[in-house]
């Protein structure tokens, strides 16, 4: 299949690490020009020598600093094709724990990042009549664990701006679709699993075993999936071919979520 990306200019949000990165691997393999971000120098210049390719470039903001985020939106060209908001955060605690900044923190990463960059970067896509904004939500927008309140209902938020701002493309080439990922093998779900293994004594085998059986146990794949999966998924609602779909909520959760649509 070609996913013809090869002309196309991107911009991914925290894409140093985890799904983003691997994300701007596969667009580099299919020959896109690639922008990756993340909240410092050093790790976007560490992220750029591990993709070693001459169509990338990388830009430090940090998604809870309005002044590098008008920085950064200078710094992207105007008439890039395809934004992935793919930055977020999650901070693990109980609604008790939890402070406000908590919770105004993981709106301002998780939905306003992409409110920002849409209101600057859609009208240009709808002046050239083409682009693709992608948000990447979360199972747990709908699955909704009792940790993890406020990343959940921003991640929710972001499926409903999503839908809503599809609509502002009607009659266009330009889509805004949003990406719902299951439980990812990403350097943050890495880290977990060690931690946890590493606390209670187990294999990083059985913690996985463990988490399938108690706490995602409606997982039909039983397992984590791989940031491959997942950046495979972003990469075809990205492409041209992907022409038909626009609005949707595109789930690749191995089956957690349970909807029929
Ligand atoms: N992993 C999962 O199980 C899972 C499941 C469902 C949905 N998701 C969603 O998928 C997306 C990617 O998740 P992931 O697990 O791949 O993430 P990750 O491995 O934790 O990586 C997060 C990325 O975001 C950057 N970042 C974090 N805070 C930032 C900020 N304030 N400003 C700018 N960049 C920032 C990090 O870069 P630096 O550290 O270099 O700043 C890093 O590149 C997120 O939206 C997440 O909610 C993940």
């Amino acid at each position: 299949m070609n996913l013809d990306l090869n002309d196309k200019k991107v911009f991914i949000s925290g894409s140093t690490k985890g799904i983003g990165f691997e994300t701007a691997k596969l667009f580099l393999d299919e020959g896109s020009t690639v922008i990756i971000n993340g909240r410092t120098k050093e790790g976007v210049e560490s992220a750029l020598k591990k993709l070693n390719n001459k169509n990338v470039s990388g830009i430090s903001a940090d998604f809870l600093d309005n002044a590098q985020i008008d920085e950064l939106i200078k710094k992207i060209p105007d008439d890039i094709d395809i934004i992935v908001n793919n930055v977020g955060i999650f901070r693990g605690k109980d609604f008790y724990s939890e402070k406000i900044k908590d919770w105004q923190d993981h709106f301002e990463v998780n939905l306003m990042s992409g409110v920002k960059l849409s209101k600057h970067f859609l009208p240009n896509m709808l002046k050239k009549n083409w682009g693709r904004i992608l948000f990447i939500s979360s199972e747990c927008s709908s699955l909704v664990p009792g940790d993890l309140l406020s990343y959940s209902v921003s991640k929710a938020s972001v499926s409903v701006f999503s839908s809503g701002l599809a609509k502002l493309t009607k009659g266009s080439n330009v889509t805004v679709n949003t990406i719902v990922p299951g439980s990812t093998l990403s350097e943050g779900s890495k880290v977990f699993l060690e931690q946890t293994a590493k606390r209670e004594n187990k294999t990083i085998d059985q913690v996985e075993k463990q988490f399938f059986e108690d706490v995602r146990d409606s997982s039909l794949i039983s397992r984590f999936l791989s940031v491959t999966e997942v950046a495979n998924t972003i990469l075809y609602f990205s492409s041209p071919i992907a022409s038909g779909t626009n609005g949707a909520s595109i789930r690749v959760d191995g089956g957690s979520m349970g909807s029929i649509i």
